[in-house]
């Protein structure tokens, strides 16, 4: 099994069904809808379609994770979330460093995802990564106020 270094002193490792709860909960802190438990199990339980990679320490403690599908040649970020505390230490780099290395030695050649055009620090992310925009999805994001936000779509070529 796979294992790559984070920053501090944490590993980015492959997700197992035992981390349902803690990236549900991470999921919960970093978006307006969260997705419960037994459907991070499910994912989890099916890591060769749906694989996640998680920042974790030795004791299992997640501090963030990313979350893939696979279709093919085709391959979508489903979720990245790190915790509000540990945000801007590089730890989604290493998380999306970690799924690059990891599509890069299997038949995948695209890497698609969402972002809500105004959330500037995944914008940056995204960019160092590689990513280019190639569609907008208008409405797509509901908001606590009612309105809803603007998705832009990006696409990353894989090696
Ligand atoms: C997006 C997210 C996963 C990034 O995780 P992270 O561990 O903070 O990521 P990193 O530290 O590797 O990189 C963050 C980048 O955002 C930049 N950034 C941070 N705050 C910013 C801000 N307010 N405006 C612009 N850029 C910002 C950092 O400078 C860094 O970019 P750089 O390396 O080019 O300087 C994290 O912010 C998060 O969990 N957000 C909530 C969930 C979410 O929005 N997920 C993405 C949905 S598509």
């Amino acid at each position: 099994m796979n294992v790559w270094s984070a920053p501090g002193a944490l590993h980015i490792a492959r997700g197992e069904v035992e981390d349902a709860d803690s990236l549900a909960r991470l999921h919960a802190q970093g978006f307006y809808r969260g997705w419960p438990a037994s459907d991070f199990a499910d994912y989890l339980g099916d890591s060769r379609i749906t694989p996640a990679y998680v920042a974790t320490d030795a004791r299992r403690r997640i501090s963030g994770f990313a979350m893939l599908r696979i279709s093919g040649e085709e391959s979508e970020l489903l979720t990245i979330a790190v915790d509000p505390k540990m945000r801007g230490r590089g730890l989604g780099a290493a998380l999306l460093a970690a799924a690059f290395a990891d599509l890069a030695m299997s038949p995948v050649k695209t890497l698609f995802l969402e972002v809500d055009e105004t959330n500037a620090p995944a914008l940056a992310l995204y960019h160092r990564f590689g990513f280019a925009p190639i569609g907008k999805r208008k409405g797509y994001y509901p908001k606590p106020d009612g309105s809803a936000a603007t998705a832009l779509v990006m696409r990353a070529t894989i090696g």
